[in-house]
């Protein structure tokens, strides 16, 4: 039996092969928004390769003291507090799935084509077993997904100050299927993504979608899949 890689140090390493292919995409280094950035790891990590790297978050209390370098902006993710414009690359990582449809649906069309990188759960297929508690599988707008209730044994209130990786306006947020969440991005622009599939740690249920729109190896909506090392 294989051993199971630590899945932090593994979501890093991935996070750092994904600045490299977006890296390759621009042709150069550049800037990036790190929204939901709660211990803006992923900032450090973008600063120390090289990008000028803005943290944005709607908690503080997870901030750490930060270098001189990287801005930070005290924000909600869904408000005009930031503009895509001013970044070469938008990070959404671990705060995807802690949106409702209609927020998600805003941030690809305010961020529609730039290179996005996206770290979000998916929702498996009907009847499969999930371990995070969410509803059933059903149709929602065109897309296929279940519901995520976050928080559910707080107020509202209390998840706004005590559960820090949550979700802060919404109550319930939305978890698509792999494939309907791939053919999402797809139709706000991006025709392709890279995913990453976590081998032994299948749990996790979650991906590195990076979606960029310069053909690399003509892998399109179906995707690149970077297969790592042992498999
Ligand atoms: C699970 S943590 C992810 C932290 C980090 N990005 C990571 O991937 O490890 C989710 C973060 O998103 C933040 N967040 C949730 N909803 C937000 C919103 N609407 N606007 C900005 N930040 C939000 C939370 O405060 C929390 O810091």
């Amino acid at each position: 039996m294989p051993q199971k890689p630590d899945y932090p140090l593994l979501r890093q390493s991935v996070f750092e092969q994904a600045l490299l292919l977006i890296e390759n995409v621009l042709g150069r280094k550049g800037t990036l928004i790190d929204l939901g950035a709660g211990h803006c790891g992923f900032s450090r990590i973008a600063n120390a390769m090289g990008w000028k790297a803005t943290a944005l978050d709607v908690r503080t209390a997870r901030r750490p003291d930060l270098p001189p370098e990287i801005a930070f902006i005290h924000a909600d993710l869904n408000s005009e507090a930031w503009n895509p414009d001013d970044y070469d690359l938008i990070l959404c990582l671990g705060v995807y799935y802690h949106l409702d449809q209609t927020m998600q649906h805003a941030l690809l069309r305010r961020c529609r084509g730039k290179p996005l990188i996206i770290d979000t759960h998916f929702a498996n297929p009907a009847g499969t077993i999930n371990g995070y508690g969410l509803g059933d599988v059903y149709e929602l707008n065109g897309e296929t997904g279940a519901d995520f209730k976050e928080a559910p044994d707080l107020d509202e209130n209390t998840r706004k100050s005590m559960a820090l990786l949550s979700s802060f306006i919404n109550p319930t947020s939305w978890w698509q299927t792999k494939d309907s969440l791939l053919q999402t991005i797809h139709d706000h622009g991006w025709p392709h993504v890279w995913m990453f599939d976590y081998p032994t740690i299948d749990e996790v249920q979650r991906s590195f979608f990076v979606c960029h729109t310069i053909d690399q190896n003509g892998g399109g909506i179906s995707g690149t899949r970077f297969v790592p090392f042992g498999r």
